[in-house]
């Protein structure tokens, strides 16, 4: 088993959502033969890949896997799957990607610019608490694994395919809104968000010859100024309603994501959640886009899914005018 550039038998652990289905198009498209395991309930495997279904809480998922794997690309979030994999597996691979998160790291008290050093959260081998669960998950599989491994930690991603609708929210919401008024946060804040086709590249290119940690986070930009861009590719003309953090808190409209959350938002003690530092990432061969494209592209995706579709991530525009209503000043 020979490392690589290109490699030959490529196996993603997953592969019928978002981002594991691009990672596996990428390896197709750089010729690689590539299986990926799942269930089949999130969608199907790009084409040139082969799916092999199987269901990794059950004994045995991984029995139909033969020889061995130049490349295996793990994007779960449940230890017991991960442990599985890596005990199935582990010595059958030239070389292990595991796809974690920043969330691994921790939240509060993280300084700005935060790096691939910086504290990780408790481990959750449970994995009821995601953060933890990818923690526990980069010790076992390094343990495991050693300098085969190579552990990439995305912050927020954006762009096509991303249905959950978090970064979409401001330009489809600003397309939504025409002329009519659309609520943002008063306070500027720091926001971060990787585009998925960046993340996927970085992913796929060089693989074989990667290892360590890369926390692979977009750039960091001001939500405001965010926001002024996705106005100009939306077309909007309406105002925008400024809010103060005591006013959306006490309309129970909160941060991040939910279905009374404005996206992107942060809570100001956590700010340098969206401050963190792509300095490896961009070392180690990572590119950003500009944000135009990926808001254009995005924008494109909300409206074929709906502008006005129902999300558990973001506030309904309903919910949002009856806010703008009942803020005492609309300028
Ligand atoms: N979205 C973000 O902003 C963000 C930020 C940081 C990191 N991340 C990480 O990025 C990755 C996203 O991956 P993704 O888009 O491909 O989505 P995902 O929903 O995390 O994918 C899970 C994959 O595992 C498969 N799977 C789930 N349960 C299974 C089971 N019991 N047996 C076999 N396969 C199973 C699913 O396929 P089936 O359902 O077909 O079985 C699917 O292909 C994750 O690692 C996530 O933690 C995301």
């Amino acid at each position: 088993m020979t490392q690589t550039q290109t490699p030959a038998r490529v196996l993603v652990l997953g592969g019928t959502r978002w981002l594991g289905r691009r990672i596996a198009l990428g390896h197709v498209d750089r010729g690689a033969e590539v299986t990926c395991l799942a269930r089949g309930e999130g969608g199907s495997v790009p084409e040139g890949a082969r799916l092999l279904a199987g269901d990794r809480a059950t004994e045995g998922a991984y029995a139909g896997l033969d020889g061995d794997w130049d490349e295996v690309i793990d994007v779960t979030r449940l230890p017991r799957h991960a442990a599985g994999a890596l005990d199935a597996l582990a010595d059958r691979a030239a070389h292990w990607t595991f796809v974690s998160s920043v969330s691994a790291q921790r939240l509060e008290g993280a300084p700005i610019g935060a790096d691939e050093h910086d504290e990780l959260v408790p481990e959750d081998a449970s994995g009821d608490e995601y953060g933890g669960a990818k923690a526990w998950i980069e010790r076992v599989a390094r343990e495991r694994l050693g300098e085969r491994l190579a552990i990439v930690r995305p912050g927020l991603i954006g762009g096509p395919g991303d249905e959950s609708g978090r970064f979409g929210y401001w330009v489809s919401r600003l397309a939504l809104a025409k002329d009519g008024p659309v609520l943002m946060p008063a306070r500027d804040q720091a926001t971060q968000t990787i585009d998925v086709r960046d993340l996927t590249t970085f992913l796929v290119a060089d693989a074989p010859r990667r290892n360590g940690v890369v926390n692979a986070v977009g750039v960091e930009r001001r939500l405001h100024a965010l926001i002024e861009l996705a106005r100009e590719i939306a077309g909007h003309t309406g105002a925008l309603v400024r809010a103060s953090d005591e006013q959306l808190g006490s309309l129970g409209i909160g941060h991040w994501a939910g279905e009374r959350a404005l996206p992107l938002t942060l809570p100001a003690e956590v700010a340098s959640h969206a401050q963190r530092s792509s300095a490896r990432y961009l070392a180690a061969g990572g590119a950003h886009r500009p944000l135009r494209d990926t808001l254009e592209a995005v924008l494109r995706d909300e409206r074929a899914l709906g502008l006005d579709r129902a999300s558990p991530h973001r506030l309904s525009r309903a919910d949002e005018l009856a806010a703008i209503h009942s803020l005492p000043s609309k300028a």
